[in-house]
């Protein structure tokens, strides 16, 4: 018999293009290498052979044998490459890196307020919270704030039920601000005592980039038998340096508060402009940060200390005022809309 061996390689090159798995790789093996197969035939053929056919047919026969068993192996690396990405879709692959779960981080008011109490912590102060929804009392009252006096008006208040304006320290409010509660420390220990309280207040504000209906602030209260305005004076300097930085000058501006006799408002020079005048301070070269004074002995009075027998300093400041005066915050209101891109960067 004669083959046409060229003829036949094609198209064994054409065949094995076609298969796509094992199961037609076997067929194909078996078709060119299996015992009744076309090499097994060319062999059993040769002692039919002439002597000058003979090494000819042997030769291709063998050549087209290596052929196959080549064209085999690389199909079958082929099909064992796609059967494994195919696993791999479905299943885990220890070897690729793990995907990382983002690790949050403090808001960064808190993080302001935890800075702000833990330099007071480090002057000895102890850090107490107090209750969001406060009596009148706590709240005005006892801190010289009576129902007919114009500074209620400062602190307009959200009201738990409504409000009669003639029945005296009945209702239920959200505080104001945080100074009710030094009443409640008062009335619960004697001095000496030292306290910054820090949390959330309310009030019915219209939101705008300076005001919120919520807001923060931290208080501050030191009671002795012989606290002085100087005390006052030195303890908010060395704060200030502290939480600024040490090249910031103060201002001590004689304000009005009902709570504390004397009283003042704190000023910083810009930390931007140091005190020449930009558009952070608005030309004036300082920074308002926070009001403070001697507690006035009514309060004391309010909570039944001895006449006379002690004074005390107080302070309280607005935590969102001073995380924007830190960081150059330009509107409070990006601090509760939680834009993970803002909150971010602190
Ligand atoms: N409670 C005041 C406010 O909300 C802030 C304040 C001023 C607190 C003077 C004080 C103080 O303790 O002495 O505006």
């Amino acid at each position: 018999m004669a083959w046409d061996f060229e003829a036949i390689a094609k198209q064994i090159d054409e065949e094995i293009k076609t298969v796509s798995d094992s199961k037609s790789l076997e067929f194909f093996r078996i078709k060119y290498l299996g015992k009744k197969g076309l090499i097994a035939e060319m062999y059993s053929a040769l002692s039919s052979l002439s002597a000058e056919e003979k090494p000819t047919v042997g030769k291709n026969a063998n050549i087209l044998k290596n052929r196959v068993t080549q064209l085999i192996e690389d199909k079958n690396q082929e099909i064992a490459g796609l059967q494994r990405n195919q696993s791999s879709k479905d299943s885990l692959d220890i070897t690729m890196p793990g995907v990382a779960t983002p690790i949050g981080h403090q808001h960064v008011l808190t993080q302001t307020m935890d800075e702000i109490c833990s330099l007071f912590e480090k002057l000895g102060f102890v850090v107490q919270e107090g209750p969001e929804i406060e009596s009148e009392f706590n709240n005005f009252t006892a801190l010289n704030i009576p129902i007919d006096h114009p500074s209620r008006d400062a602190f307009d208040t959200f009201y738990l039920e409504e409000h009669d304006p003639h029945k005296n320290d009945r209702y239920l409010l959200l505080r104001s601000h945080t100074s009710p509660g030094q009443i409640r420390i008062m009335q619960e220990h004697k001095p000496p005592l030292a306290v910054v309280i820090p949390g959330k207040v309310y009030r019915p504000d219209a939101v705008d980039a300076s005001h919120s209906f919520m807001f923060h602030q931290i208080e501050g209260l030191l009671v002795d038998e012989d606290v002085k305005f100087s005390d006052l004076k030195g303890l908010l300097t060395v704060f200030c340096k502290k939480f600024f930085n040490e090249k910031i000058k103060m201002r001590f501006r004689p304000h009005f508060f009902p709570f504390t006799e004397p009283s003042a408002e704190v000023d910083i020079s810009c930390y931007k402009c140091a005190g020449k005048g930009c558009s952070v301070c608005g030309r004036k070269g300082w920074l308002e940060i926070m009001g403070c004074g001697m507690v006035n002995p009514k309060v004391f009075d309010a909570v039944g200390y001895p006449k006379g027998k002690y004074t005390g300093l107080a302070f309280g400041m607005g935590v969102e005022r001073i995380a924007m005066l830190k960081y150059g915050i330009p509107d409070i209101r990006i601090f509760f809309e939680n834009d993970v891109r803002f909150l971010r960067q602190f």
